[in-house]
């Protein structure tokens, strides 16, 4: 597949790159500072640019079949102030049926399945802006007439396993929204395999290990 990736200089982008150029795909990560990329691949493309700008979204992205966002805020932009999300989805939802690709996969949060109790409170209290951004990201995505999944992981660590469970409107039985974990390399494993598959179009999947 022709895959474009948003975020790939993030902890979840740089395992979707490694994954799918292992998987033999072409990968076009649009940054905004390539020079964080230093890996090189004849299938890996470097394309410096805003992922909140139409235009060049627009310009960048014909001849995909994909496109995996993700993107996340800084942690204390997470806690004081974001609308990244919301933008770039918003974004993305304008560039991609203007280039004619259809399919859009995209990172959000566990927090946003109800329950969990205190702690899932204190935590969406916590990181409200960020919490408030993911809600309206998730509407903007939802609302778009194209083949979008929406992946809602919990609390994401750092390991080399690619396993997960992967549930459609919940988190998979037996997980905690707060003690439950994943890797993200498992979360970009799961977005990949959705991908290539086709599967859960226009879905919120529940994923965790
Ligand atoms: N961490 C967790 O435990 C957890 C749990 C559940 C869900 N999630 C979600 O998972 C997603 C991905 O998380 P992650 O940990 O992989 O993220 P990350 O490592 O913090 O990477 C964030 C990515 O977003 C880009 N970015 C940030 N601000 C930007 C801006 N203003 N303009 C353009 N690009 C910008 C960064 O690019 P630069 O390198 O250029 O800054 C980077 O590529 C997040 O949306 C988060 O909500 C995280």
């Amino acid at each position: 597949m022709r895959l474009f990736i948003l975020g790939a200089t993030g902890r979840t982008g740089r395992e979707l790159v490694d994954i799918a150029l292992a998987r033999g795909h072409q990968v076009t990560a649009f940054v905004r500072s390539p020079a964080k990329i230093t890996r090189r691949d004849p299938r890996l493309a470097l394309v410096e640019g805003d992922p909140l700008g139409v235009e060049e979204l627009s310009s960048a992205l014909p001849g995909h079949d994909a496109v995996i966002s993700a993107l996340g805020p800084l942690p204390r932009q997470a806690m004081t102030r974001t609308t990244l999300l919301e933008e770039s989805a918003s974004s993305a939802m304008t560039a991609l049926p203007r280039a004619g690709v259809r399919r859009f996969l995209i990172v959000s949060s566990a927090l946003l399945f109800p329950g969990g109790g205190p702690v899932a409170a204190l935590l969406r209290l916590m990181l409200r802006p960020h919490f408030r951004d993911l809600k309206a990201m998730e509407n903007r995505v939802r609302a778009a007439a194209i083949d979008w999944t929406i992946a809602r992981p919990p609390r994401l660590v750092a390991a080399t396993d690619e396993r997960y469970r992967a549930e459609p409107g919940a988190l998979p039985a037996g997980a905690n929204l707060v003690s439950s974990v994943l890797s993200w390399r498992a979360v970009a494993a799961f977005l990949l395999d959705a991908a290539e598959g086709s599967r859960h179009l226009r879905e919120v999947v529940g994923i965790c290990r």
